[in-house]
């Protein structure tokens, strides 16, 4: 069978961690997507670091917009990151090139994200986004296919493992917050600004995807009442710890009488609770819908491999042709259902 030529546009954390998944797992990725999935090109900027993985024989781009117009690419990986700048014009290029993109950058779709699906609509390509949201759990499949069947009422959870690592190890090892916060960095977790982490934008981002699939609707990004970390000392965490509570941030994003409420704030949760226990960089997502009640999912929410993981399941789709070129649901495209007023509350 004919392979399918993969380009990946950034070679940092997620770049890197797709390749060695895609080597690593070869047989059971070429077995499962019914013919072998290879990396033929790759951008980044800097051709003289060390990234531990092989480039030799690929296609090097200074450019990433090149490599989306590369003839030995059949679909264009996007993992620079950023709303704006070269992830943007790598992503509408590649599209307008009728390429299929995957892509990991939740800043981008949410800021983008209905412009950018109209645009894949529009020449008829896939765009996949399963690595933008929670890492390596499965949110995207779980909502826009396990969950078909239901009207959703509330997707909510633990949206950053940048975060909830700094939470989890200030509460556990009573260390200082710019130390953790290093170490999260270290480990590939953090964004490339890690104010977006902890200012709580990046939970925001994801919540803003859940909420348009969720709920069939574009997201006004600027309507969401978004707080961070920044401000919660060990004092916080201590006295939260006494009372039986666990200080966690949360997304929640919620059906209300007049519209959809968006919210991403740190909360005290109950110790007993699964959501409280949900600790380091792992994420849960919990969605409630009307027939299945509720459902959460939790795994490692961040870093190389449970991300690459989440890319590379998008590739086996697009290559057994099970990834579709809408953003929603089937018959749940942004823009097809009436769009309901959002509220901060
Ligand atoms: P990194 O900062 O590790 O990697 C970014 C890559 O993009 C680098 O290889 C960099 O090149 C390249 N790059 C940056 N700017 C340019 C440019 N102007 N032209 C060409 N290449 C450029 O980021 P991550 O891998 O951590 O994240 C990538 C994306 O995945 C982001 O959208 C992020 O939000 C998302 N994501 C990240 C997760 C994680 O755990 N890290 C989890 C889920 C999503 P060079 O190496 O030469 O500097
Ligand atoms: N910086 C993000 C986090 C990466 O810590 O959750 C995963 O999206």
């Amino acid at each position: 069978h004919k392979p399918l030529r993969v380009g990946i546009a950034g070679l940092g954390t997620v770049g890197a961690g797709t390749v060695t998944v895609l080597r690593q797992n070869a047989a059971i990725i070429a077995a499962r997507a019914g013919r072998p999935i290879t990396v033929t090109a790759v951008s980044a900027r800097d051709r003289t670091r060390d990234r531990g993985i092989a480039t030799e024989g690929l296609n090097w781009h200074d450019d990433p917009v090149a490599l989306a117009a590369d003839p030995d690419v059949d679909v264009v990986v996007e993992v620079i990151g950023g709303s704006e700048g070269p992830a943007a014009e790598t992503v509408r290029a590649a599209i307008r090139a009728g390429k299929p993109v995957v892509t990991a950058n939740k800043a981008l779709l949410a800021l983008h994200g209905a412009e950018l699906a109209a645009l894949a609509e529009t020449h008829g390509v896939p765009l996949g986004f399963e690595a933008a949201v929670a890492g390596g759990i499965p949110a995207i499949k779980a909502l826009r296919e396990g969950l078909a069947a239901n009207e959703i009422i509330s997707v909510s959870g633990i949206l950053n493992g940048t975060c909830n690592y700094i939470l989890t190890v200030m509460r556990e090892q009573g260390r200082d917050f710019a130390e953790v916060l290093a170490d999260a960095q270290a480990f590939g977790y953090a964004e490339a600004d890690p104010a977006f982490d902890i200012n709580g934008v990046d939970a925001a981002h994801k919540l803003a995807i859940l909420g348009a699939l969720a709920f069939g609707q574009p997201v006004d990004f600027s309507a969401l009442h978004v707080e961070g970390i920044r401000r919660i000392t060990a004092l916080d965490i201590a006295f939260a710890r006494e009372l039986g509570f666990r200080i966690k941030l949360l997304g929640i994003a919620r059906r209300t009488a007049d519209g959809v409420s968006m919210r991403v704030h740190p909360a005290m949760v109950p110790e007993a609770e699964e959501i409280a226990q949900v600790d380091g960089v792992f994420n849960a997502v919990v969605a409630e819908g009307n027939f299945v009640g509720r459902v959460m999912l939790m795994g490692r929410g961040a870093g190389a491999g449970p991300t690459a993981s989440a890319v590379v399941a998008d590739l086996i789709d697009l290559a057994r042709g099970r990834l579709t070129p809408i953003w929603g649901a089937e018959g749940d495209a942004l823009g097809q259902l009436p769009a309901l007023p959002m509220s901060a509350h």
